[in-house]
């Protein structure tokens, strides 16, 4: 019996609600919004598809159904407009989380808690820094969605399947994300070797993988779906069922999602996304990965920039 909050029934919290359940991860989903009408309609509209999927329980509440939530997920806030930078969104979506923080924590003070709302870093801050929830049962969908965004880009450069791919993201979701290229490889073969290795088996001409370029499509990805469709929300939901089940199923499993930082690579009080260890009780370790220097200093910077903001918003 796994039951999961969703705050926020707008498009990203609807679809993920909807993922859940088309995936059977859950048996019991509670749809809270503001908008109570919007969250009884999706609600709604999920349940009389029930009947094709694992059986699962969703409906609308308030927050005192929260109890007994295993994990509570908050997508509330105000979405990215197109031209507009995740970091603009900040104060309004910190006084947003601070007016949750309280309702939700009563009645789920036992759950762990899973940001998606932008910008992702600064609110699970935020909330670390206001519930009095411990830390380890608090993390944001973080780069997880842009370390797969950079996985799709992968595959599709060397034809190959995603899950031979292994390369991640790290730092802040947003523009002073940055790939760890020492660390990425595919099916073991070191990024940068495996053109060569390609162009042994059947003499495949693919011009070398330009890093920048790729870095590039990755950190423009989410601003090019928003200016083409108005919004994300498939390919975050999906990371986000993902953070779920990998929750849900035990098995520690690593992945990049936002925690706050205490020292790993000499950084403290930000919450940015590093290669995470995460399992039944939340986050379990922080893996440090030996990072070049570059690397190294691309992290130091993103988190000056978390910083930054940080300084200028209310928290
Ligand atoms: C994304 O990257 C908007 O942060 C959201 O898709």
């Amino acid at each position: 019996m796994n039951k999961i909050t969703i705050i926020g029934s707008g498009s990203v919290g609807s679809t993920i609600a909807y993922t859940l359940t088309v995936q059977g991860i859950a048996s019991e989903i509670v749809m809270i919004d503001i908008n109570e009408e919007k969250a009884k309609g999706e609600a709604l509209d999920i349940r009389q598809g029930v009947p094709f999927c694992t059986p699962c329980s969703v409906y609308a509440g308030s927050y005192e159904d929260a109890k007994d939530s295993d994990i509570v997920i908050i997508t509330s806030g105000i979405a990215r407009k197109p031209g507009q930078t995740r970091l603009d969104l900040a104060q309004t979506n910190v006084n947003i989380i601070k007016s949750i923080t309280p309702n939700i924590t009563k009645y789920a003070p036992d759950a762990i808690y899973l940001f998606v709302s932008n910008p992702v870093d600064i609110l699970t801050y935020t909330f670390c820094k206001c519930s009095g929830i411990p830390e380890s049962r608090i993390l944001g969908s973080g780069t997880i969605l842009d370390t797969a965004r950079l996985r799709a880009r992968l595959s599709e450069y060397y034809q190959i399947n995603q899950q031979n791919v292994h390369a991640y993201v790290l730092g802040e979701h947003g523009d002073s994300s940055f790939v760890p290229w020492s660390v990425a490889n595919i099916s073991n073969i070191p990024a940068n070797a495996y053109q060569k290795a390609m162009e042994n088996t059947d003499g495949m001409l693919i011009p070398p993988l330009n890093y920048a370029d790729v870095e590039d499509y990755m950190r423009k990805s989410g601003g090019n779906v928003i200016r083409r469709k108005g919004a994300t929300f498939y390919a975050v939901s999906i990371s986000v069922c993902h953070i779920v089940k990998c929750i849900l199923s035990g098995i520690d499993t690593n992945m990049t999602v936002s925690t706050m930082l205490n020292g790993e690579y000499g950084i403290s009080d930000v919450c940015l996304s590093l290669l995470t260890t995460v399992g039944h009780k939340g986050v379990v370790n922080k893996l440090n990965l030996p990072l070049t220097e570059s690397e190294h200093a691309a992290l130091v910077h993103s988190s000056e920039c978390l910083k930054e903001i940080i300084k200028k918003v209310q928290i």
